[in-house]
């Protein structure tokens, strides 16, 4: 896996406790359509970080050509796989892998799951702080985008259930807009991989949030709190 692939294989088969799983690594384009078939999950990490010289729009660029690669190896090769988007900006990165499952005739929208887990294990994290508890003993819904102020944590429905005034309100929600760590960011991309297993195994009751595609807004994808099951959202 190390630096040769951003495919992660994950063996939904695999139950909790026992070794059940085999890592294999796979490079480049020619080994693509190995590396995806048979896929129950696809988790995409793959994408550049800026580079002196760069604009962001060049960063878009890129990542969007390698979502766009990738997504048409899926296409191919594993449509029905519930496909976890990291690659950034989120927000652009779904819309194009949409339009390329739309074109290729494979588009399920409740299998597209923009990851936006980050949001909410940082929202957790300063959360459980303010209250004095562990982070794992929160749940704070975090909704809307993936950048900046277009992050809304609903503070209103943390649980456990707690009336922030005004002041830790706002400081509180400009730090989870803008906070976070390498670690964390890891964390909470496998954190969000395993909800989707437990969801494909059958598990009852995995509620997430997800940057997915949306009628709630007119905006037609919006971060969410979704049911995970065997069909993904
Ligand atoms: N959604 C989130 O919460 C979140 C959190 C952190 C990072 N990100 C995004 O994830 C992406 C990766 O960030 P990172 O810090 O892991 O970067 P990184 O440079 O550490 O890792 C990127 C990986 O992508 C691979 N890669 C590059 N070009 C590729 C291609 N054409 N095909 C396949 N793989 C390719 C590289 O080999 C590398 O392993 C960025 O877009 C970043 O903004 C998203
Ligand atoms: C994604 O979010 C950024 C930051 O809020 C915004 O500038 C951009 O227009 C958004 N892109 C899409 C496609 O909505």
């Amino acid at each position: 896996m190390e630096g040769s692939s951003s495919l992660r294989r994950a063996n939904c088969g695999a139950k909790g406790g026992s070794p059940g799983f085999k890592v294999r690594g796979f490079m480049g384009q020619q080994q693509l359509e190995d590396a995806l078939t048979g896929m129950g999950l696809v988790i995409i990490p793959a994408g550049v970080p800026r580079f002196p010289g760069m604009t962001r729009d060049d960063l878009f660029n890129i990542n969007a050509g390698i979502v766009k690669t990738l997504c048409e190896g899926i296409a191919k090769c594993c449509p029905k796989a519930i496909i976890n988007l990291i690659s950034n900006p989120v927000n652009s990165t779904v819309p194009i892998a949409a339009e390329v499952f739309k074109k290729a005739g494979t588009y399920d929208p409740k299998r597209l799951l923009g990851v936006t887990m980050l949001d909410v294990v940082r929202a957790n994290t300063f959360v459980a702080e303010v209250l004095g508890l562990d982070p794992r003993e929160v749940d704070v819904p975090v909704v809307g985008g993936h950048a900046g102020v277009t992050i809304l944590p609903l503070l209103s429905q943390v649980k456990p259930l707690f009336s922030f005034n005004k002041e830790e309100t706002e400081h509180l929600t400009s730090r989870i807009q803008n906070g976070g760590t390498e670690v964390v960011e890891a964390y909470a991309a496998v954190k969000f991989a395993d909800a989707c297993l437990q969801g494909l195994r059958g598990d009852a009751g995995i509620i997430q949030c997800a940057f997915v595609s949306s009628q709630v807004t007119e905006l037609p994808f919006v971060a969410s709190r979704v049911r995970l099951g065997r069909n993904g959202v």
